[in-house]
């Protein structure tokens, strides 16, 4: 096999040719756009390290819903911003909070479009770790309980997926059986299974005022360095009852989603995070990269690795390039 027969060029020659041969068609149908939701009305509050994101209230996330739903987009996922946040962080189960009113608004104006949501306390609770802190560390079985309470809540809201976020040992299993046992057996699971301790979330937590007081998140987050405890992560995740594994971030742990593609049969997700957008998003306004064609080859990277669900704040501008 060698030239001159062989002439990969060959099938590189036009642009017809090499859209009927790519490998990857990233498509709007896995897309999966982020909004974050506070208290108040008509509020629209731009966040600084996340050019084009804002904080919106109930009334204008429902705005965004329908404008994701008419661009093709499946499914956004919420985080909410609570009014007072405690040490528990119980404003994340509270029914009349930003997430369960949310969805509900969303479910009742665009009905097709799925909601999943974020359950983690980080965002809820005033010393911004997520889970509860004795002793000046997070307590994993006692923050279980605060978490599938959060679940429950939002899937009585009418949430269509939940989506913990927090890594604590056990929270897939313990959000299962309280779902069950809540009457929503059929409401389904996306696990941040494989949830790295990561730089490229500090826009998030500017966007959630949910950086830590104290210390970090290496404690249940785990250290970039590890790819094949992200195995035994996910696994434990599918047999605890998880529907959907995720990996996050994605793009500079596109060797994990390969694995885990390869490991588990569930459907993979991965999330483009907040800091994987601000890099795009700053170094095409120096004028350093051209932002549509940075975002397109990050997102078909993501898809070539093996997720078929990408979690991104650039949905809306992938849908419009991408069409139904
Ligand atoms: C909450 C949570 C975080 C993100 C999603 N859920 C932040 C964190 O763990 O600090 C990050 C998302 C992003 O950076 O876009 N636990």
């Amino acid at each position: 096999m060698g030239f001159p027969t062989h002439r990969p060029r060959r099938l590189r020659r036009t642009a017809t040719l090499r859209r009927l041969v790519a490998e990857s068609r990233p498509s709007v149908d896995g897309l999966v756009l982020p909004l974050f939701v506070v208290p108040g009305s008509s509020v629209v509050e731009p966040i600084a390290s996340m050019p084009g994101v804002s904080q919106l209230s109930v009334d204008r996330v429902v705005e965004e819903c329908r404008e994701a739903a008419d661009l093709g987009i499946p499914a956004v996922i919420l985080f909410g911003i609570p009014e007072r946040k405690d040490p528990h962080g119980s404003e994340a189960w509270a029914d009349d909070g930003p997430v369960p009113r949310a969805v509900a608004a969303i479910k009742q104006a665009v009905p097709d479009l799925l909601v999943i949501t974020d359950v983690c306390l980080c965002e809820y609770t005033d010393h911004g770790h997520c889970g509860i802190i004795a002793d000046g560390a997070v307590q994993n079985d006692p923050t279980l309980d605060l978490l599938a309470k959060a679940a429950v809540a939002h899937a009585r809201a009418g949430a269509d997926l939940v989506a913990p976020s927090d890594m604590m040992d056990g929270r897939v299993g313990a959000i299962r059986f309280a779902l069950d046992a809540a009457g929503f057996s059929e409401l389904g699971i996306i696990a941040y299974a494989a949830k790295y301790a990561s730089a490229f979330y500090g826009p998030f937590r500017d966007a959630a005022q949910s950086t830590p007081r104290f210390g970090d998140r290496r404690g249940y987050q785990m250290d970039p360095a590890n790819s094949r405890e992200a195995i035994r992560e996910v696994l434990l995740d599918v047999e605890e009852g998880a529907d959907v594994v995720m990996v996050k971030p994605a793009l500079a742990y596109l060797d994990v989603i390969r694995r885990v593609r390869e490991a588990v049969d569930v459907p993979v997700a991965a999330y483009a995070v907040s800091g994987e957008y601000a890099m795009i998003k700053a170094a095409a306004a120096a004028g350093m990269l051209d932002e549509e064609r940075a975002m397109l080859e990050s997102h078909t990277a993501i898809v070539r690795a093996g997720a078929g669900i990408v979690l991104t704040y650039f949905a809306k501008a992938l849908a419009r390039r991408l069409g139904r």
